[in-house]
């Protein structure tokens, strides 16, 4: 009988898609997908260091594996990700889990399968971590996990330093796939059916400003949506000191890109953005939603925003609460500020109490919702396009997200998952829609 293997995966998106990669490498070595984590043969964590919980979090489902690891001593595991990058991490995870038998990390993920090879004729552990980032690998056997949905590289690592983050620290400097790599790759994707392509960069409107490729990130965006064939395009995450009009004009001749931009703010206040190494303004930052916003009205915007940075004060935070309320944003994603070490913040010496820290981040909580559950009363009545991406069994109906992300729920007696659906929205629940499907639009 086949092999076994079962993934567990940490943090964002560009990590769900790596551990596609990761898939494909298992299978390319003989494994099959198992559902269950005991039945596996070999486990993989793919972890995130970006903040504390993060970590603790695959700590403790490491660590729960002891026992299992003892029943079964020919059960594999492996460690890899964000975390085993980090700095003396690996002898972290060595002394705490010594069943642990193979690390390797996001800087050599195509190693994998050469580790796992010799893992099998040698009893000592296997460690491999790159430290420096080398030429791009192309993984053209990534096994997808998310269709109709599909991830796509544009680049990877990050130059910006933002001075809370580790992401320069474990994922190197930034680097452009090829145009024609990338190009192709889509063209595949939508062959093969995919209707929602979301391109990938931890700052996509640097693209190419590494000299690699022949393109810039609004050139590769008309390019990709230029591709023929009914599906979306989205990007994500553009960084606001480089977001540009070049990329609405291209957004303006495309209907098939979403309307969104993901452009995480991270604090409403100069003072605090200036520490944050975050090179733009409050002001500068409104002006870019402005022209959004002038050129499409209907665009929604979508950001992150970290409380509690070193040397925030309540004023500060009550700018970023003003800020959320004039942007009025589509949605946010929220975060208490974690120290990394090795970041220039993790050292700053003013850093804030974690009741103040929590207060903040309740208030912010409350606020945001506030505003999404707005914005979805606003959705009843009206019909929207979902792209119908699962079924949750246990609610017994179809589920997808409209072109700003908004899930919306509804019954259909056929499978419909990877298809565009008319919903006509009948009610709004916190965040989620509720609708009924429109036959023959
Ligand atoms: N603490 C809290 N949030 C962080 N982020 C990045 N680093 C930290 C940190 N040290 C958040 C930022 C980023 C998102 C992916 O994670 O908001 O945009
Ligand atoms: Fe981290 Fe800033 Fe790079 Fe984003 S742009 S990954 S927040 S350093």
């Amino acid at each position: 009988m086949a092999q076994k293997y079962h993934i567990v995966t940490y943090g964002c998106q560009m990590n769900v898609h790596e551990s596609e990669k990761i898939a494909g490498i298992l299978r390319r070595v003989g494994y099959t997908e198992s559902g269950a984590l005991e039945e596996a043969d070999i486990i993989v964590f793919n972890t995130c260091c970006i903040r504390e919980n993060a970590e603790n979090h695959a700590f403790g489902n490491i660590g729960a594996l002891k026992k299992l690891k003892k029943q079964k001593p020919e059960l594999l595991i492996a460690v890899g990700g964000c975390m085993t990058q980090e700095k003396g991490k690996t002898e972290v995870l060595k002394k705490k889990f010594p069943f642990i038998d193979i690390m390797f990390g996001t800087l050599n993920l195509e190693d994998l399968e050469t580790l796992i090879l010799r893992k099998r004729t040698q009893k000592k552990k296997v460690i491999e971590i790159r430290e420096k980032e080398g030429e791009i690998i192309e993984f053209p056997d990534a096994y997808r996990t998310s269709y109709p949905n599909a991830w796509v590289n544009i680049m990877y690592g990050c130059n910006n330093f933002c001075s809370y983050c580790i992401v320069p620290y474990v994922r190197g400097r930034e680097r452009s796939r090829k145009s024609e790599h990338i190009l192709n790759e889509v063209r595949q994707l939508v062959k093969e059916g995919y209707k929602e392509i979301t391109l990938l960069g931890q700052n996509v409107n640097s693209y190419g400003s590494d000299g690699k490729t022949d393109m810039t990130f609004a050139q590769l965006l008309d390019a990709v949506a230029s591709i023929e064939g009914n599906f979306r395009v989205r990007f994500m995450t553009s960084h606001p000191k480089d977001f540009n009009e070049d990329v609405v004009k291209v957004m303006e001749k495309h209907r098939k890109i979403c309307r969104l931009v993901h452009l995480p703010v991270q604090s409403g206040s100069n003072a605090v953005l200036k520490e944050m190494n975050r090179r733009y303004t409050r002001e500068k930052y409104l002006s870019e939603i402005e022209m959004l916003k002038s050129r499409l009205p209907e665009a929604e915007v979508t950001t992150d925003i970290i409380v509690g940075f070193p040397g925030e004060t309540e004023d500060d935070y009550l700018q970023t609460e003003d800020l959320v309320k004039t942007v009025d944003y589509a949605s946010a994603f929220t975060f208490v500020y974690s120290p990394r070490q090795g970041t220039k913040a993790a050292e700053m010496d003013n850093q804030i109490p974690e009741d103040v820290q929590k207060d903040r981040i309740m208030r912010l909580v409350e606020l945001v919702n506030s505003l999404t559950r707005k914005k979805s009363e606003k959705y009843v009545g009206k019909t929207v396009e979902i792209l119908c991406e699962d079924y949750d069994a246990k609610k017994g109906l179809y589920l997808g997200r409209d072109e700003f992300g908004r899930m919306g729920y509804f019954q259909s007696e056929k499978d419909v998952i990877g298809q565009f659906i008319q919903l006509k929205i009948t009610k709004a629940n916190g965040i989620s829609l509720f609708g009924e499907m429109q036959e023959g639009k």
